[in-house]
C-alpha cells in the first residue's frame, strides 16, 4: 500500500516537472550518461516520439499502486514490451533509470525536497518491481 498523500506529492512534483518541455529529453540525456550500456538499446529510437510515450508511462507508474492487483493491468503491455520476449531490458537497468529520473526531477522541480524524493521512490517502486518481475 502507498498512502494517497504520498502518491499525490509525487504526482504534483511530476506535474511541475512536465511544465518544462525539455524535462524528459534531459532525463534521457542524464540516463544515457549515467548508464552508457543502455546507449545501443536506443540506436533506432526517435526521441521525439519516445519522450511522448514516456510522459504517459510515468503517469501510469505514478497511479499503479492504487490499481486492483490483477492481470492485465495498466503496466502489463509495457512490461511485456520490456521483457526478454521483446526489448529484453535486464532488471539491472532499472536502478540507473530510477536514479536518473530522480536526478532530473531534482533539476526541474523547484519544490524538490527529501520528502518529495521519498514520495517518488515509494510511489514508483511497485510499478518498477512489477516490470522487472515480468522480465
Ligand atoms: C519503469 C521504467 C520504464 C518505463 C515507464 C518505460 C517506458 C517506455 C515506453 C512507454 C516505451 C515505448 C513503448 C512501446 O514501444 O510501445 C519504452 C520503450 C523502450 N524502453 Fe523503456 N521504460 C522503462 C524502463 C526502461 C529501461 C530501464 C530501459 C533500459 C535501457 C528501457 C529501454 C527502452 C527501449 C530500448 C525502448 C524502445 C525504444 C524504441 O522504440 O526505439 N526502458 N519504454
Amino acid at each position: 500500500m502507498v498512502a494517497k498523500d504520498t502518491m499525490a506529492l509525487a504526482k504534483a512534483s511530476y506535474d511541475r516537472c512536465c511544465q518544462a518541455p525539455e524535462f524528459l529529453q534531459t532525463f534521457y540525456k542524464n540516463f544515457l550518461a549515467a548508464c552508457p550500456e543502455a546507449v545501443p538499446r536506443f540506436a533506432n529510437t526517435d526521441f521525439k516520439t519516445q519522450t511522448k510515450l514516456l510522459r504517459h508511462a510515468i503517469g501510469l507508474l505514478l497511479i499503479f499502486p492504487n490499481q486492483p492487483n490483477k492481470e492485465p493491468n495498466l503496466l502489463s503491455r509495457l512490461a511485456e514490451r520490456h521483457s526478454r520476449r521483446d526489448l529484453d531490458i535486464e532488471p539491472g537497468f532499472y536502478g540507473p533509470f530510477v536514479s536518473s529520473l530522480l536526478a532530473t526531477v531534482k533539476q526541474f522541480d523547484g519544490m524538490y525536497s527529501p520528502t518529495v524524493e521519498a514520495a517518488w521512490r515509494e510511489t514508483i517502486a511497485p510499478g518498477v518491481d512489477y516490470m522487472t518481475s515480468k522480465h
